[in-house]
This record gives C-alpha cells, sequence and structure tokens, in this order.
C-alpha cells in the first residue's frame, strides 16, 4: 500500500562526486527492491559547484560496484533554491550541508530537510564522513553507513505515506 503518486528524494553533500552519489545509487536498488521505483525518485546534488558535470569519484563508483550497483553514469550538479520546492525528502550527509541547505529554502520547509544518520539504527554518529580527502576505507565506512541509513529512510517515507 502506497497512497501518493510520486516521492522526490534528494541526498546533498558537498561535493556531489563521493556520498551523495553513492547514497542515490544505494537508495535507488533499496527502493527497487521494495518495487517501488514508479513511486520514489531519487537525485542527488551538491551545496558546492567544483565539480559540477564530473562523474562520482572512481573510488565511488569502485566501492558501490563490490554492491552491484553502478552510478558510473551520474553527473554531478550544484542543488539550488528550486530543489526546495520539488523534493519532499531532502537528506543532508552532514551538518554543514545541513545548515547551507537551511539557508537556500524558505523556513515553511524546513521540515524537508534532515541529516541522513537520522534514520540509522547502528550508528550513534550524527554525519557521514567525508571522504574525499581519505583513502578507501573512508568509502566503506560511508558506504556502510549509508546503507543503513537508506533501509531506515524507506521505513520512515513508507510510514509517512501509509
Ligand atoms: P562529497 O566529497 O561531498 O562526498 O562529494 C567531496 C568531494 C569534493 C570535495 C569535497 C568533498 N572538494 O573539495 O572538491
Amino acid at each position: 500500500m502506497y497512497n501518493t503518486i510520486q516521492t522526490k528524494i534528494l541526498f546533498v553533500c558537498l561535493g556531489n562526486i563521493c556520498r551523495s552519489p553513492m547514497a542515490e545509487g544505494v537508495f535507488s536498488k533499496v527502493v527497487n527492491d521494495a518495487n517501488l521505483s514508479e513511486q520514489i525518485k531519487v537525485d542527488s546534488a551538491g551545496t558546492g559547484n567544483w565539480h559540477i558535470g564530473h562523474p562520482p569519484d572512481n573510488r565511488a563508483i569502485k566501492a558501490v560496484a563490490l554492491r552491484g550497483i553502478d552510478i558510473s553514469g551520474l553527473r554531478a550538479r550544484q542543488v539550488s533554491a528550486n530543489d526546495m520546492h520539488a523534493f519532499d525528502y531532502i537528506i543532508a550527509m552532514d551538518n554543514q550541508n545541513l545548515a547551507d541547505l537551511k539557508q537556500l529554502c524558505i523556513p515553511s520547509h524546513h521540515y524537508k530537510i534532515n541529516l541522513f544518520l537520522s534514520y540509522a539504527d547502528q550508528y550513534d554518529d550524527s554525519e557521514v564522513p567525508d571522504p574525499y580527502y581519505g583513502g578507501n576505507q573512508g568509502f566503506e565506512t560511508a558506504l556502510s553507513m549509508i546503507e543503513n541509513a537508506s533501509e531506515g529512510l524507506l521505513k520512515k517515507i513508507k510510514h509517512d505515506h501509509g
């Protein structure tokens, strides 16, 4: 049972080449596995503009490929004020992303913006750490957090939409 025509989810990090494209890929698979890909649309964006048009970082592509997920076709874009209207759930990877998104968004839409790890049940952390300047282990850690939070986010969306 899912009583809304379409729900739109936007994952946001700084560059849109590491964390948020991994989240887009993982969450899309979780939605697809639940046979909800017609009802739930998934996208990602970055608060920064340095990587507009770039594919995800190779380390992110490889980490999710080990889970059978292909994000190599994604291209980075910068989040816009219009996104704050167009999307129903806007998911920030860290507290800086959260603060930047709230600046872009009218106060009556702030309820849409939440930290991704607030949906995780296996982590007490509030942030998915930025893995860009570290090694492969940072991508594995971020990916494990993203996988756990994705399950919780789908539960929350299903709960919100009956
Ligand atoms: P992301 O990682 O926010 O997870 O995509 C980063 C990617 C690039 C940069 C910072 C973080 N950068 O400074 O270029």
